[in-house]
């Protein structure tokens, strides 16, 4: 029997000025299905999904929900036809509880006017239960990480009654293996309910895991379409850029040079109690790639704050160059040659009001100033040359950055890292919601960057890429170091069995 059409969307038009995002796009969503959305930085994904989910309107087109055709003038609409999204962007608001975003605009009433704040609760914690993940539900979400806000994305949608068509937009950008399984299990639930799932990911595997349909979008134009059991990567590579994808990442061999950063005992109390970092220490050589590796909360992202001098409590000893240094402000690590990519480019790593091109050379003015005056031509030319570098997909630099897609605003958290010169590059995430090409790219750059005698640490979350690339991985938990790999001993199973030392919630037996 063949699948049912749950939704579709015909020859849908979207003109954004000096874009044309979407050109003609056609795209089926089937019941009970995982339907797959894939398509390179800036091919038009998100936007179909906003116009999916009454956030965008179409320029044209027409989209159908159960043969009837629908107008979804806003997000209320949708919510009414049983449509949600988790966005790529995470939608929350900083300064409201975890409860308070799950139950906005749906709150539970008695009467119609007192709001039932005990059954927000329980509803929460019973929510992020099922997802294995126990956040308090009374915490501030500006004081979770991104992965974890993640969760929290997740959790809002399914809450939201009668769903019928989930859209989840790289909901995996931040999560690590055992929280994507977790993540798996639960799609996997919704699907015997019968809703219908549309899924965006850049993880390809896990695309071929988890979906059953897939459609390829190229530079706003449908490409093709076809069930996941009859295709594999280089298909989905092919479709996906339009040839056949050369560039692989190796690791290079090259002549590591002398011991250039060297962390001891480096202790992060946290506000209630306990560490969020715990004596951890470890060496980073001129010319090494050091990958970081660790679930949600390990401290990964601490480590590299204490090493930016975000946090005055740290203590511990740092020697750069084998002299003794105190990070007390992030100017001062900059001028002593640290470049932080962080993992939160909406809160950290970008000025929304500003442009593309001013957003890139924020973090290094001194270099194209003197005195107050900024220096145009030597900035532009910089600029032009990270644009070509990392291949973004700007219509003009002095836009504002949210007129990029999701993937080419992280390659400009990166370019304004790598303006500033480093000799020290801390990476969070550096691949985050970026392409298979443009994974290369980066990839290629970093290598580049440390065969020039840059040291590297680099956090990542996903297994294959800390492989591909790291000299030697050093594996946190619970804020304390688990375990350190060389070489052949970097394996997934020797990386997934440290990062669950000391850890009771996530069972490593479900992790394939
Ligand atoms: N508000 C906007 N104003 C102008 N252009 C926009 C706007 N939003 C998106 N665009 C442009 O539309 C195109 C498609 O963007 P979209 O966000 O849909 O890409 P995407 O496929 O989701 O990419 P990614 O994988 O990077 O998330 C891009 O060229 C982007 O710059
Ligand atoms: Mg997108």
């Amino acid at each position: 029997m063949a699948d049912e059409l749950c939704l579709t969307a015909r020859k849908i038009i979207k003109v954004y000025p000096g874009t044309l995002a979407l050109n003609q796009v056609d795209f089926n969503v089937y019941r009970g299905k995982v339907n797959v959305l894939i398509g390179e930085n800036g091919a038009g994904k998100s936007t179909l999904m906003k116009i999916i989910a009454g956030i965008e309107q179409p320029t044209e087109g027409t989209i159908q929900l159960n043969g009837e055709t629908v107008r979804i003038r806003d997000t209320r609409e949708a919510d009414a036809m049983g449509i949600g999204i988790i966005h790529q962007e995470l939608n929350l608001f900083p300064n409201l509880t975890v409860a308070q975003n799950i139950f906005m605009g749906r709150e539970y009433t008695r009467g119609g006017i007192l709001i039932e704040h005990k059954k927000h609760l329980e509803k929460t914690r019973n929510l992020l239960a099922r997802l294995e993940h126990p956040i308090d539900p009374n915490i501030l979400v500006s004081d979770l990480r991104v992965g974890q806000q993640q969760i929290v994305e997740i959790a809002k949608t399914m809450a939201q009654q009668d769903l019928h068509v989930l859209i989840m937009d790289e909901p995996t950008s931040s999560l690590s293996t055992a929280e994507v399984e977790v993540l798996f299990r639960i799609i996997h639930e919704l699907k015997a309910q019968g809703i219908s799932i549309v899924y965006i990911s850049h993880r390809l595997e896990e695309i071929l895991r988890i979906g059953d349909y897939v459609t390829i979008l190229r530079d706003g134009r449908f490409i093709a379409e076809e069930k996941v059991r009859k295709i594999d990567i280089p298909w989905i590579v092919r479709n996906m850029v339009g040839h056949n994808e050369t560039s692989f990442i190796h690791k290079q061999e090259k002549t590591m040079g002398d011991e250039f950063l060297r962390v001891e005992s480096l202790t992060l109390p946290r506000k209630g109690g306990g560490d969020l970092l715990d004596h951890v220490s470890f060496t980073l050589r001129a010319g090494e790639i050091l990958g970081v590796y660790g679930l949600l909360g390990s401290g990964r992202t601490e480590l590299f704050e204490c090493l930016m001098g975000m946090h005055p409590a740290v203590t511990g000893d740092i020697y750069l160059e084998r002299e003794k240094i105190k990070p007390r402000s992030i100017p001062e690590q900059i001028k002593r040659g640290f470049a932080h990519i962080p993992e939160d480019r909406q809160r950290e790593g970008l000025v929304q009001t500003l442009s593309i091109a001013k957003n890139m050379t924020l973090a290094s003015l001194w270099n194209y100033t003197r005195g107050i005056h900024l220096i145009d031509k030597k900035e532009n030319a910089s600029i032009t040359k990270t644009i070509e570098e990392l291949e973004i997909k700007v219509a003009d630099r002095n836009l504002p950055i949210l007129s990029l897609s999701g993937g080419n605003q992280q390659k400009v958290v990166i370019g304004k890292g790598i303006l500033t010169a480093p000799r020290i590059l801390l990476l969070d995430e550096p691949t985050r919601g970026i392409d298979v090409g443009a994974k290369a790219d980066v990839f290629h750059l970093i290598n580049k960057f440390a065969a020039q005698g840059m040291g590297i640490i680099m956090v990542a979350s996903e297994l294959k890429e800390i492989m591909a690339i790291s000299d030697r991985v050093i594996v946190l938990s619970n804020g304390k170091l688990t375990g350190e790999f060389c070489g052949d001993e970097i394996t997934e199973e020797a990386l997934v069995k440290a990062s669950a030392i000391g850890h009771s919630t996530f069972k490593v037996k479900n992790i394939s």
